[in-house]
């Protein structure tokens, strides 16, 4: 007894050892209410991903998933390794690729662990740590699951103790990989200045689509970082499977879609490693941006409806929250203004009934006056010509007339023509031995110095030191990054697009630590930035300089499938000759605000926007925080229409626009509602109906079950160009 038997060791030993392949055989499941992400470690302790789906019924017949339908065959070299690593096994795109200190290109991930952590109501954190066998290199693969929304959010972080710096050549945030379908079509958009968000889908033939952007700031000018993907044949608003996906990164990033020889699709997006390989330091972390992707097997409104109620939980700032209306300058009175110019517009604000005045670009600059848009960026003193008593007379003239008051910053840039330009060449991004390229005459300013980003901090924070009163700020950034480099950066070039972005959330950490709540509209000349990583900082976000109304129509539709009407900006301007009951009905579809020459108003114009607003203010639950049902496309038909109904299903707004002026064109027939209760009885009214006009669409109360099987028409038409029309329940 008690002696030491070493043949009972060499048993227990052996049979640890046998035991190993089998308790590697581990299934790890990332669910959310409807979809389920499996994988799985295999004997040789590698994570591979075997299905990412509907949820199977019964957890444990994840398990019975074949070979075949999870993994490829060893002489087709395909195989489906939950983070894809460059230089050993896998032959396809990597998420991943890296030099080690010592020069070796070859990467290998292996299973160590996993922790699972509870985060929040519904929200579940799962960790998992993958290690290479001969390098001291490891990653953590983070998911994150918001299961009633169906939503799950993807990242890594990535570390090393080697001996030296190791270049990350690739790094992604997330691999997935799409099976068992014949063909895979992808929405994608693309845009340009007064263009964006334009739809194109195809489908993707074998080999690498990548979408991407180069331009540093705002990033998505070209391409914006969401798409769709769907499985079979392209969804439709009700029908189809469907994935919706982004990077939640406000600079460059990559996607990259590869079909690949066994009809996988493999996802992989992050931040775009072009001219940004990164010398990682031993022992410090590196943190890729979440990815968020969402699978519906409803079609595009059930994904849309999942996202928006996630973002304006989650990811908008005061998304939940009420947003003020306004009347903005920029386009009645350009750089022309004066301080009683100014002092009329408030006045005007209050006249039209909104909550808030704007005022935009050209308030600066003294040396360089900002007259226009080639000067002054940089220099934020108040311009003593146009506003000898500076902002606080109008903060004072705003209070007075009981508006909210406020103010337009772009504190990234400057102008060639600035005090800031002189004082401080190096803050700028430019090449050193270089002619200087501008975009709208401007350069940007090297956020990744964090004496840079005192500096644009302090903007900010001056303005509140200076007005505690202001009530509101437009962030507008409107050029991108040419000739890129950083004196800050030194020998550390490849890192000036990452660390520019990382500078920017420090900078808007710093101001929503001390201003939490004001709100900021996130603008860039148009839909050139946004993502949700930065919505974290902004309440709302202007998607075009584009604001014809018909043309908005289509963005706003694009626009909407990703990003709920709360935060989408709408103004009423000058653009297109529609009259201005279309322009506003077009607007009230989200943020609803104007930018005209109130004056200029005859009485029955002034007098429907005034009812108008009234209207969006009464409806703004509905239309701000109800759910959006697209009930026809503009792509297809005469007349577009939509409809947000309230959480609770009492209330109602429908749009109805005409999109098509040939002759004839209109809604012949009734427009299939959806989101009703189908017993309840609703009673549905025109409003936003112009003075002294008729109706076109006569008060009744219909049942929720005939609205939802019968319709109605609103009656548009090239006489009744847009129709709004509320339903209540009795
Ligand atoms: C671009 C923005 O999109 C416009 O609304 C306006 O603010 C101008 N910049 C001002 O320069």
């Amino acid at each position: 007894m008690g002696k030491f038997k070493p043949y009972i060791l060499v048993i227990f030993l052996s049979l640890i050892i046998n035991l190993t392949p089998m308790m590697a055989q581990e299934i790890i499941l990332i669910k959310t209410k409807n979809t389920t992400l499996a994988l799985q470690v295999n004997t040789s302790n590698e994570l591979s991903t075997i299905y990412f789906g509907a949820s199977l019924d019964n957890d444990n017949e994840y398990g019975f998933i074949p070979p075949e339908y999870s993994q490829g065959t060893d002489y087709s070299g395909v195989y489906n390794a939950t983070y894809t690593s460059s230089g050993s096994k896998n032959l396809l795109e990597p998420a991943i690729a890296v030099t080690h200190a010592d020069g070796n290109t070859s990467l290998d991930l292996h299973y160590v662990s996993k922790t699972i952590t509870s985060i929040g109501e519904g929200i579940t954190q799962t960790d998992i740590l993958l290690r290479d066998p001969v390098y001291p290199f490891e990653v953590h693969l983070f998911y994150v699951t918001y299961f009633e929304n169906d939503i799950i959010e993807q990242w890594t972080t990535i570390k090393h103790s080697e001996k030296g710096e190791v270049i990350l050549n690739k790094f992604s945030s997330a691999n997935l990989y799409l099976k068992g379908s014949k063909e895979y079509w992808l929405n994608q958009y693309h845009g340009d200045w007064a263009q964006e968000m334009q739809s194109e889908e195809t489908r993707l033939t074998h080999g690498i689509k990548v979408l991407d952007s180069k331009l540093g700031t705002r990033a998505n000018l070209f391409q914006p970082p969401v798409f769709m993907v769907s499985l079979e044949t392209p969804a439709t608003e009700n029908e189809g499977f469907v994935l919706f996906a982004g990077l939640e990164w406000s600079g460059n990033f990559r996607t990259d879609l590869e079909l690949d020889p066994l009809n996988n699709l493999r996802i992989i997006s992050g931040i775009n490693n072009d001219a940004s390989n990164y010398r990682l330091a031993k022992n410090v972390i590196f943190k890729t941006p979440k990815f968020w992707f969402t699978l519906s097997s409803q079609g595009k409104g059930f994904a849309s409806r999942n996202l928006h109620n996630w973002a304006t939980k989650y990811k908008i700032l005061d998304g939940e929250g009420s947003r003020y209306t306004l009347l903005n300058n920029w386009e009645s009175t350009y750089f022309d203004f004066d301080e009683a110019k100014l002092k009329d517009l408030i006045v005007d604000s209050r006249r039209l009934g909104v909550d808030l005045f704007l005022l935009d670009d050209g308030w600066f600059g003294n040396d360089y006056p900002r007259n226009n848009d080639d000067a002054a960026l940089g220099d934020w003193d108040v311009n003593k010509k146009k506003l000898p008593n500076g902002i606080a007379t109008l903060v004072e003239t705003a209070t007075n007339n009981n508006v909210g008051f406020g103010i337009w910053i772009e504190p990234e840039m400057v102008s060639p023509e600035s005090n800031l330009y002189q004082k401080h060449p190096d803050w700028v991004i430019k090449q050193p031995d270089r002619e200087e390229h501008y975009f709208r005459n401007q350069l940007v300013l090297d956020l990744s110095n964090p004496k840079v980003q005192d500096f644009v901090y302090g903007v900010v924070d001056d303005l509140f030191i200076e007005n505690p009163d202001l009530a509101y700020i437009k962030w507008d950034c409107n050029a991108v990054i040419y000739n890129s480099y950083s004196k800050h950066l030194g020998a550390n070039q490849s890192h000036l697009y990452i660390d520019y972005v990382n500078g920017l959330y420090k900078v808007l950490e710093r101001v929503r630590a001390k201003y939490p709540k004001t709100p900021m509209m996130l603008c860039a000349g148009g839909g050139g930035r946004v993502d949700y990583a930065v919505l974290k900082y902004f309440t709302e976000f202007w998607p075009s300089d584009n604001t014809d109304p018909i043309e908005r129509i289509f963005m706003q539709w694009e626009y909407s499938y990703f990003y709920p009407a709360i935060a989408t900006v709408n103004h009423v301007t000058n653009w297109g000759k529609q009259p201005i009951k279309f322009k506003t009905d077009v607007a009230m579809m989200g943020k609803l605000g104007f930018d005209i020459v109130v004056e200029d108003l005859n009485e029955e114009d002034l007098e429907f926007c005034q009812n108008a607003i009234k209207n969006y203010s009464a409806l703004s639950n509905s239309i701000l925080h109800g759910a959006l049902y697209r009930l026809q496309s503009p792509l297809k038909n005469d007349v577009a229409s939509l409809i947000f109904v309230n959480k609770n299903g009492n209330e109602a707004v429908m749009f109805n626009y005409l999109v098509n002026n040939r002759y004839g064109s209109g809604s012949r027939n009734p427009i299939i509602i959806k989101g009703l209760d189908k017993d309840a009885h609703y009673l549905v009214e025109e409003i936003n109906v112009y003075p002294n006009k008729e109706p076109v669409v006569i008060s009744k109360a219909y049942s929720g079950d005939f609205l939802m099987k019968i319709g109605i028409n609103p009656h548009v038409n090239l006489n009744n160009t847009s129709v709004v029309l509320k339903l209540t329940r009795i």
